[in-house]
């Protein structure tokens, strides 16, 4: 019997000493191949993306970029450097030449603008015309000739402060973390921010969607139902919404426009009308399904109301 324990013993130990040499070759190689397989087509897969154009021109603005990029490339790269806030915490450190306050005037952000090349990616005058598809690939940036239009006050600054990406497809220089946005100091962005909401589309109608404190139920429910079942805008555009099948709100939809996840802080009711009676007015070049034509399911202008006030009530931190 004791013997018998001990041959047990005997084996067991044989086997596991014997045991991880075998094992653990082929499991180390294993363990080394397939994530370097998997990162290989992951950084692949940004095929075309202007890398090495925009990094240059995002490199010299970006104060604290390399917080910003998500890619894991650029992250491991940029690790050492990682600066908490951008633009604040350097004047302190460095105590060398305090650089002169920035106004936050228009004027001040109009200089920005032409200094750091902005005018490069985006349009300030418009309505812009339509191209050959062929040469769309030239456009660098969304149009910002109507910007005091289309965002929310304060918004500009506050993106340009810290910009994240929320196209998928189009304007693909700024794909997630590949070459992120050239970035602003908090008092230059506030500058550019002013520069840019001066901008405005005086064509563009105000006061159509109504400021309701509490948008009435039945508006509601009808544009819910517009948005996710007889219009598929979340098809093209991402966002977080509470869908009836589901109790909580979950993120969903397609890459092809940009996400409307914090639309509500973003953009103006009446913009977001008067883009769905008109998207070729704010970019002819576009690929924004026009709804007031008869191709599609057209949109009643109270449709349109509705909608632009349900988007308005989307206010996820994307
Ligand atoms: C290399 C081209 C490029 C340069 C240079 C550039 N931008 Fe942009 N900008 C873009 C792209 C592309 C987007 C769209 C980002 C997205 O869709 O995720 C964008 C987005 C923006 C937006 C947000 C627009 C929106 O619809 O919410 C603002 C505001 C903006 N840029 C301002 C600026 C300012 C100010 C500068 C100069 C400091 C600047 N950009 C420089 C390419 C550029
Ligand atoms: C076929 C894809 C597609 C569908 C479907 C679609 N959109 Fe869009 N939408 C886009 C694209 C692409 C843009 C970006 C145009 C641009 O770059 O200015 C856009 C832009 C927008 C914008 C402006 C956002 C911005 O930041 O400039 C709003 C608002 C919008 N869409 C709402 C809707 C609504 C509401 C519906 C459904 C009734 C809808 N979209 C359906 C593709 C689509």
């Amino acid at each position: 019997m004791f013997e018998k324990v001990l041959l047990a013993l005997a084996l067991f130990c044989a086997a596991v000493a014997l045991g991880p040499p075998p094992m653990a070759a082929p499991l180390n190689t294993a363990a080394g191949k397939p994530p370097m397989s998997k990162a290989q087509p992951t950084v692949k897969a940004r095929p075309g993306s202007p890398e090495k154009k925009t990094d240059g021109a995002s490199k010299t603005n970006a104060p604290g970029e390399g917080k910003k990029s998500p890619s894991g490339k650029a992250l491991s790269e940029k690790v050492p450097v990682k600066k908490a806030p951008p633009g604040r915490a350097p004047p302190e450190k460095t105590s060398a030449t305090p650089p002169a306050p920035i106004p936050a005037t228009s004027e001040a952000g109009k200089k920005i603008f032409a200094d750091k090349g902005c005018g490069g990616c985006h349009a300030t005058s418009g309505p812009e015309k339509r191209i050959p598809v062929t040469e769309r690939a030239n456009i660098k940036g969304p149009s910002l000739w109507y910007a005091g239009s289309k965002f929310r006050p304060g918004y500009p600054a506050k993106w340009l402060a810290s910009p994240k990406a929320f196209r998928g497809v189009l304007h693909g220089t700024m794909k997630k973390g590949v070459t992120p946005h050239p970035g602003l100091s908090p008092d230059e962005a506030k500058a550019a921010g002013a520069y840019l909401e001066s901008l405005r589309d005086a064509e563009m109608p105000s006061g159509v969607v109504p400021s309701w404190k509490k948008i009435p139920r039945r508006v509601l429910r009808r544009a819910r139902i517009l948005f996710q079942k007889k219009q598929p805008c979340y098809a093209c555009h991402r966002v977080k919404i509470r869908k009836t099948v589901y109790r909580t709100p979950i993120k969903l939809g397609g890459f092809s426009g940009p996400h409307l996840i914090d639309a509500g802080l973003r953009l103006r009711p009446d913009f977001i009308a008067a883009f769905l009676k008109n998207p070729a007015r704010y970019n002819p070049n576009g690929r924004m399904p026009i709804y007031s034509d008869k191709a599609f399911t057209r949109l009643s202008e109270k449709d349109i109301i509705g909608l632009a006030a349900y988007i308005s009530t989307f206010k996820e931190k994307p």
